[in-house]
């Protein structure tokens, strides 16, 4: 079964075709970070007309790069929460409208959900060229739009390494984005438990803010971890928060206390505003304060999902959602948990519509397609409420 998975949530117009669940066939993903790093953070208005620009050209091209018509694509899946209305809404009324003229079964995909199974896509199209070479990767390739700042476009299957097995259940998943900071326990397709989250910000968001404070681009995930490279993990003690829930996390105390280290750092008080403070970093200062933050950041992350490993012994353990891109976080989760762990490629860790179109396969054995009429966006929805066993 061959579904075309559509997802705009947020700042990534991305369309994917994947067969039945595990085989990547295209994975074209046109990301608008070069128009909202200017802002600092996403701009909702901005982003959703940016994704009205792209939306076709990026179908066309997944459709194009899989070998596919619409006569061999068998189902559309499509995002339809949480995220930004106006982003959602580009998205679903693509689906909706390409669901009704090819008269293909739809399928509503939630976002948080999906990124999970980014880790059930282990085989992909060896055909398949690269769709940008080397050399255009990075350059504006799909419409460059009327603000002529465009995108960037970024696909191509050849330099994906997958896992060579698709996890079992039970399994354990660590889903950390820019919204969601969750461990969640599955015992099979649909039928999930929420153990623990996030009560104030997600990890992703407080690695964005951390970078603000200190001076670091939009957006601030990769940007600390690249600077936390060349810092001293141990050189500021940061604190971990203690919660009832052992499984629940929060990150908003870590992110003031790297601020008011900061401040005291660079000789203030607590009332300096932290948009004058990267001017007074010194670059030593700021990758030691981005490596001590990731440090106490990502080991709050593995105490926890080892704790939920020793108290549930799963068969296998994920990560998903785009700090899952963390190479720190990769390396002592390995460290410290007893299993190997397979990790899902980082074009596919950040938000894709590989991982929507590898969903709705296993989305489309339990449940029926809703239909195009009736398929509303819900930005704001726990993923609980979907579990769909
Ligand atoms: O899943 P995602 O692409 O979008 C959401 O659904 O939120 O996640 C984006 C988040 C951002 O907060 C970004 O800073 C973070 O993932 N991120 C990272 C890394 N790459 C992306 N955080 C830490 N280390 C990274 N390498
Ligand atoms: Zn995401």
């Amino acid at each position: 079964m061959k579904i075309l998975g559509i997802e705009s949530s947020c700042d990534e117009t991305a369309v994917a075709v994947v067969e039945d669940g595990r085989k990547l066939l295209s994975n074209v993903i046109q990301t608008q970070i070069d128009i909202h790093s200017q802002y600092g953070g996403v701009v909702p208005e901005v982003a959703a007309r940016s994704h009205i620009e792209v939306i076709n050209p990026v179908i066309n091209q997944a459709l194009r790069d899989a070998d596919c018509t619409w006569d061999d694509i068998d189902a559309i899946a499509v995002t339809y929460a949480p995220g930004l209305i106006g982003s959602l809404l580009v998205g679903t009324l693509a689906a909706r409208t390409l669901a009704l003229i090819h008269n293909k079964p739809l399928y509503p995909i939630h976002h948080v959900e999906a990124h999970v199974y980014a880790n059930f896509i282990i085989e992909k199209m060896e055909s398949q060229p690269n769709n940008l070479l080397p050399s255009e990767r990075g350059k504006t390739i799909i419409g460059a739009g009327e603000h002529g700042k465009g995108g960037r476009a970024i696909g191509g299957l050849r330099d994906l390494v997958l896992p060579s097995s698709q996890p079992q259940f039970p399994m354990l998943a660590l889903i950390v984005s820019g919204g969601h900071s969750q461990l969640v326990l599955f015992q099979d397709h649909g039928n999930y438990e929420l153990l623990g989250q996030t009560q104030d910000d997600a990890v992703g968001e407080a690695f964005d803010k951390v970078a603000k404070i200190i001076g670091l681009p939009y957006p601030g995930g990769p940007s600390v971890a690249k600077a936390a490279l060349a810092g001293d993990p141990h050189k500021y003690k940061l604190p971990k928060a203690k919660l009832t829930n052992p499984y629940d996390f929060s990150f908003s105390g870590l992110k003031t206390a790297l601020l008011r280290a900061v401040q005291h750092e660079t000789g203030n008080d607590y009332t300096f505003p932290s948009h004058d403070l990267p001017a007074l970093l010194s670059d030593v200062q700021r990758n030691d304060f981005a490596a001590s933050f990731q440090q106490t950041a990502v080991e709050t992350l593995v105490d926890k999902a080892e704790k939920a490993f020793k108290d549930y012994s799963p068969a296998s353990v994920v990560i998903a959602g785009g700090v899952a891109a963390n190479q720190e976080l990769r390396r002592q989760l390995q460290e410290r948990l007893p299993l190997n762990i397979e990790y899902a490629p980082m074009q596919l860790c950040t938000d894709n519509g590989a991982m929507i179109a590898a969903l709705g396969y296993f989305y489309a054995q339990k449940k029926d397609p809703v239909s195009p009429f009736d398929l509303e966006v819900v930005p704001s929805l726990s993923m609980t409420k979907t579990a769909w066993a």
